[in-house]
C-alpha cells in the first residue's frame, strides 16, 4: 500500500541540500536587502565578518509563513546535537493535531515520520557540523533588517539569506527555497534527552529497500526508502 506523498521539505540541515540553486533565487521580499555599500566596503579593504558557528548544541524555535504559497502557519523546534551526531525537527503546522518528525543522524541517514507514515533519506554529506557555514564559504552581503533586528546578512550554497543578528551573533533568520524561516528563539547548550523523540518508529523498518544503493545522483542525496514502496 503505497502511504500519500511526502510532506513539504523539512525546515533546515539536510533536505534543502538536494533542492535545486535556482529554487534559491526565489529570495524573499520582506525583508530589507543588505546594504551594498556595506559589502562593498568590505570587499574594499576591511575584512568581512564571518558567521558564527553554531553551538553544538541548541533548542531553536522556528516560525515559518507558508500561507502565500498553499501552507498554513508553522512551528518547528530545533533540536541539534553535534556531540550526540543527531538533529530533530519538529514539525508543528496550525491547527493539525499531529507533529511531523524529522531525526537526522550523523550518517547521513534521515527519517520522516507522523504517527501513520515514515520516509527514510540517506545525504551524502551528514550532518552540518557547527561551523558549516564558515567551512563551506558564504558570500557577506552587508547589514539588512530582518524582524526589526540589524543583521550580517551571507548567502551561501544552502541559504539564499541567512541573517545573524550583529549584536549577539545569534540568527534571526534564512531563507532558503523561498521559505522566509524566523528564529523566535535560540537557546545555545539546550539539549533534548535521549526520549523516545530520537526513536524512529518500527513502520520506519519494515520496508524492503531503506538502504538500497543511491540510483541517480539526486537521489544520492534524497531518496525515498522503507515504507513508500
Ligand atoms: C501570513 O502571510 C499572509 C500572506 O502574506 C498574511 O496575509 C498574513 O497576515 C500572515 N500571517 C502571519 C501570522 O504572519
Ligand atoms: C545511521 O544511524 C541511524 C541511527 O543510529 C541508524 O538508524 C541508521 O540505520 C544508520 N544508517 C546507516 C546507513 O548505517
Ligand atoms: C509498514 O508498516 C506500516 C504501518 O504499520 C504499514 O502501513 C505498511 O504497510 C508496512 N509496510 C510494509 C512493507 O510492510
Amino acid at each position: 500500500m503505497l502511504p500519500p506523498p511526502p510532506p513539504p521539505p523539512p525546515p533546515l540541515m539536510l533536505l534543502p541540500l538536494l533542492l535545486a540553486a535556482s529554487s534559491f533565487a526565489a529570495a524573499n521580499a520582506k525583508a530589507t536587502p543588505p546594504s551594498a555599500t556595506a559589502a562593498a566596503g568590505a570587499r574594499a579593504g576591511s575584512p568581512a565578518p564571518v558567521p558564527t558557528p553554531w553551538p553544538e548544541q541548541f533548542h531553536a524555535v522556528i516560525f515559518t509563513n507558508l500561507t502565500e504559497s498553499g501552507g498554513r502557519l508553522q512551528l518547528i523546534d530545533i533540536y541539534y546535537d553535534w556531540p550526540k551526531g543527531r538533529n530533530l525537527n519538529l514539525i508543528h503546522n496550525q491547527l493539525s493535531g499531529d507533529p511531523t518528525y524529522n531525526v537526522e543522524w550523523a550518517n547521513g541517514t534521515s527519517y520522516l515520520f507522523d504517527a501513520a507514515s515514515c520516509w527514510t533519506f540517506h545525504f551524502a554529506v551528514g550532518l552540518l557540523p557547527p561551523d558549516w557555514m564558515k567551512a563551506r564559504g558564504a558570500a557577506y552581503l552587508g547589514r539588512g533588517r530582518l524582524d526589526g533586528f540589524d543583521c550580517h546578512v551571507w548567502s551561501n550554497f544552502l541559504f539564499a539569506r541567512y541573517y545573524e543578528d550583529a549584536a549577539t551573533g545569534r540568527p534571526v533568520g534564512w531563507n532558503f527555497n523561498g521559505m522566509l524561516r524566523h528564529v523566535l528563539s535560540f537557546e545555545a547548550g539546550a539539549v533534548l534527552s535521549d526520549s523516545g523523540k530520537w526513536q524512529a518508529p518500527a513502520y520506519c523498518f519494515n520496508g524492503s529497500n531503506a538502504d538500497a544503493p543511491a540510483p541517480s545522483p539526486v537521489d544520492q542525496l534524497i531518496r525515498r526508502g522503507s515504507g513508500s514502496s
